[in-house]
């Protein structure tokens, strides 16, 4: 029985700052449900890697992280220094596209003790899964500029929506959708305005949804879809999108929960051909790093969902998994809490405070 092996990527900003307190409650879940984790700190895909050497990852990056079960990983950017497009094409992009992560998994649900920008909203009423294709669709560098720099400057940047890519990750979220109480799913189009993939990604979810008759389908145009996340978020249980417009809606929903600071989510290879790669929703936060006020819950909240995945929902992982996210809601009815939830705690002493619960 080997240990599970983790590649443990802070990146930049407060990627660094709450990496350390998703291991801290990792290593804290594996002792007490007896899993056996092998952990290999991995200091490049940041910017200061790129600063130093001219690029985020070494060339043998992808031998490197091929042998490991999963990454669990910060978050990457630091715009002042690096532009946005360069340090995440270079590191974040590739990894999900390189290995395969094509369902980027990320659930939204209100706390108990969390305050909701919502009018009067309750736990219960917000508890929704995203499923946001990960690998394809409008994240791509295909496009180019024509007579750059002049007045008939034009740019182009293409979609690509393959058969293969978009069944899958609709198979998927049907079939998640099947496993639950409500057995409901929306599926985000904006087939109205684009004029092309969307009505055909309409087309494609039209055809599965014939396999999966047990599922409620209810297709909302994104602009729509949006306004009801504020709304009527008791409407949603598990939603489906393209790469860009499940983007969007993985900041809104979380933050209709009260923070993005507890937001995590699973970037996964199902078949796992490949490793699958655990973050936080957020970004490496510029505006807050350095002052330890950065909420890690997110953070944790992923290694709760990597320790789910790598033992496929049994046994001790699942225990360890819903002792995380058991502790993740004392803290947040109890405290003590970070600043982002109206509290004057530190980014460790959550990390303490989760692990203590462990
Ligand atoms: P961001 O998510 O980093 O920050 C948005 C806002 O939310 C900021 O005000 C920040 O302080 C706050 N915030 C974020 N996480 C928080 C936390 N855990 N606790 C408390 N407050 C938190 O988004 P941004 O400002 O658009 O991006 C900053 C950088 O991060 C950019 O380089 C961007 O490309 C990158 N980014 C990376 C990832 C990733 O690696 N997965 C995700 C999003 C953005
Ligand atoms: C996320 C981030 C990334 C994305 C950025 C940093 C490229 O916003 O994980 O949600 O757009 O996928
Ligand atoms: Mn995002």
């Amino acid at each position: 029985n080997r240990p599970y092996r983790i590649a443990v990527i802070p990146g930049d900003g407060i990627g660094q700052e709450v990496a350390p307190e998703g291991v801290r409650v990792l290593r804290r879940a594996a002792e007490r449900f007896g899993l056996q984790l092998e952990l290999t700190d991995i200091a490049w895909a940041s910017c200061d890697y790129y600063l130093e050497h001219g690029t985020m990852m070494p060339a043998d990056w992808k031998q490197q992280l091929a042998g490991m079960d999963a990454i669990f990983f910060g978050a990457v950017g630091w715009p002042a220094a690096v532009p946005d497009n360069v340090s995440l094409w270079g590191s974040l992009l590739k990894f999900r596209r390189e290995f395969d992560q094509y369902v980027n998994l990320r659930p939204v649900r209100l706390f108990d003790g969390v305050p909701c920008p919502l009018a009067g909203r309750k736990p219960g009423d917000l508890d929704y899964l995203i499923v946001r294709e990960n690998t394809e669709g409008e994240y791509t560098n295909l496009g180019g500029t024509m007579f750059a720099g002049t007045e008939r400057e034009i740019v182009i940047q293409e979609s690509v929506f393959s058969r293969h890519g978009t069944d899958r990750v609709l198979k998927y979220a049907f079939e998640l959708a099947a496993s639950r109480a409500r057995r409901h799913l929306t599926v985000a189009t904006k087939s109205n305005g684009i004029a092309i993939s969307m009505p055909w990604w309409d087309s494609r979810a039209d055809e599965m949804a014939r396999a999966f008759p047990q599922v409620q389908v209810d297709k909302q145009h994104i602009d729509i879809l949006a306004a009801r996340f504020v709304l009527q978020p008791q409407r949603f249980d598990v939603v489906v999108a393209s790469n860009l417009f499940g983007d969007i809606l993985s900041d809104l929903g979380p933050a209709t929960a009260g923070t993005i600071g507890l937001a995590p989510s699973a970037n996964l290879n199902p078949e796992r051909r490949f490793p699958s790669l655990f973050e936080p929703v957020h970004g490496s936060a510029p505006d807050i790093f350095g002052q330890n006020i950065a909420n890690p819950i997110a953070m944790i909240w992923s290694g709760a969902l990597l320790l789910d995945f790598l033992t496929a929902g049994q046994g001790a992982g699942r225990a360890a998994h819903d002792a995380i996210v058991g502790a993740i809601e004392t803290v947040l009815r109890e405290g003590p809490r970070t600043r982002d939830l109206g509290g004057t705690a530190s980014t460790s002493e959550l990390g303490a405070a989760v692990a203590a619960l462990i």
